[in-house]
């Protein structure tokens, strides 16, 4: 396994008293409780598994990674509000500071609530004042950490009520907040903290850390398999693993059809056909293609979305392409008020259609 890739803690088996008894039993309580082990380790999905523990298995986000990494060696953090999109890795990054930070305390020094719990304003007048006054002792410029997973769903009266909490027991603990959306934290509770922001992972870092998977799991794979997962995952990480482990659990192997399939996502070949097509103004091969993706199932969302995506990597001109994507984002707007049918498409198809080339150089 690679070094630098620190797994989460697995259930450790206990043996049985009667595999204490006898040395013949002992090695076969052994073998069935090592099998046990390795039988629930196959069972914990692979996000989980590959979750980082220490600040420096984080990929991405390089300068906030370091800021935290400098902040769990100096001790005395300032309350954080980790803000970003999806499967970047905040609350892992929020995990792993507080485990720098506290270490063996870890389980008794760390309140960790997030969307599943309730968090309206009684829990914050309850539980997180007692977790709050409870007396901890920690060595110096260490705190009792709460983590606010998911914390733009908390309601406004129960965010309201953290401020003063905040404030009161300053002295003893600090707050980690995570969350995608910023804006729905309220001002005063921002102001009392350091707002740190994530952005989504590039294309190479998540190639990193697949193949890394890849190699430790032994998976099956052809590259574009693996650029099939990455385009799908829009930066995501958590999405990408996710998409990795049930392409191997669904077909054993993983090149893009199959990706394309487990995704359920309209295969991008098409579209890259499909816009070809328009660049040389064929609308009939544009709209065939259109056509045969609509009567696949897809939604018109689904759709647009991956004309997009493909419309950004297309090596067409560079004024062309501001052309589309301004037709494109036209149709997704009219789209998402509600008119996803094949009419919009087919709309826009005929437009993109009629958008003049520029002209080769002359004496080309
Ligand atoms: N930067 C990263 N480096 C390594 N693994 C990551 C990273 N980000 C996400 N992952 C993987 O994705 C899983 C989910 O990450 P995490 O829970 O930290 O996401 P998040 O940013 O909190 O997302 P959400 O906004 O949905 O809560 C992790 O268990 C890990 O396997
Ligand atoms: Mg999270």
């Amino acid at each position: 396994m690679d070094s630098d890739v620190e797994m989460m803690d697995e259930p450790a088996a206990l043996p049985s008293s009667d595999a204490l008894v006898c040395g013949k039993r002992s090695n076969v309580a052994k073998t069935s409780s090592a099998a046990a082990a390795s039988n629930l380790a196959s069972r914990v999905p692979w996000v989980e598994k590959y979750r980082p523990r220490l600040m420096k298995d984080i990929v991405g986000n390089e300068d906030t990674v370091s800021r935290l990494t400098i902040f769990s060696k100096m001790g005395n953090v300032p309350n954080i509000i980790i803000a970003g999109p999806p499967g970047t890795g905040k609350t892992t990054s929020i995990l792993c500071l507080a485990h720098a930070l506290l270490g063996e305390n870890f389980k008794e020094g760390v309140l960790e609530l997030n969307a599943s719990n309730d968090r309206g304003i009684d829990v914050v007048r309850t539980k997180i004042k007692t977790f709050a006054q409870k007396r901890l002792p920690l060595a110096d410029g260490r705190h009792k950490i709460i983590v606010l997973d998911e914390a733009d769903a908390m309601t406004e009266g129960a965010q309201q009520a953290l401020r003063r909490t905040m404030e009161l027991y300053s002295s003893t603990t600090r707050f980690a907040l995570a969350c995608n959306d910023s804006e729905k934290i309220i001002e005063p509770i921002q102001s009392r903290c350091a707002v740190l922001r994530y952005t989504k992972l590039s294309d190479a870092q998540l190639l990193k850390r697949i193949l890394e998977i890849c190699a430790i799991e032994k998976v099956n794979y052809e590259d574009d398999g693996l650029q099939a997962i990455i385009f799908t995952a829009q930066g995501d990480m958590r999405q990408a693993i996710n998409n990795l482990q049930s392409t191997v659990d669904g077909f054993g192997f993983v090149n893009s059809e199959n990706v394309f399939k487990i995704c359920d996502e309209p295969h991008p070949q098409h579209v890259t056909r499909m816009l070809d097509a328009c660049i040389k103004s064929d609308i009939d091969e544009a709209y065939k293609i259109l056509h045969f993706l609509w009567g696949l199932g897809y939604a018109a969302e689904d759709i647009i979305g991956i004309i997009f995506r493909v419309c950004k990597f297309h090596p067409m001109a560079d004024l062309v392409k501001l052309e589309y994507i301004k037709e494109i984002g036209l149709t997704h707007k009219k789209i998402a008020e509600g008119l996803g049918t094949l009419i919009q498409l087919s709309g826009l198809i005929a437009r993109l259609c009629r958008i003049v080339q520029p002209k080769a150089p002359a004496g080309r």
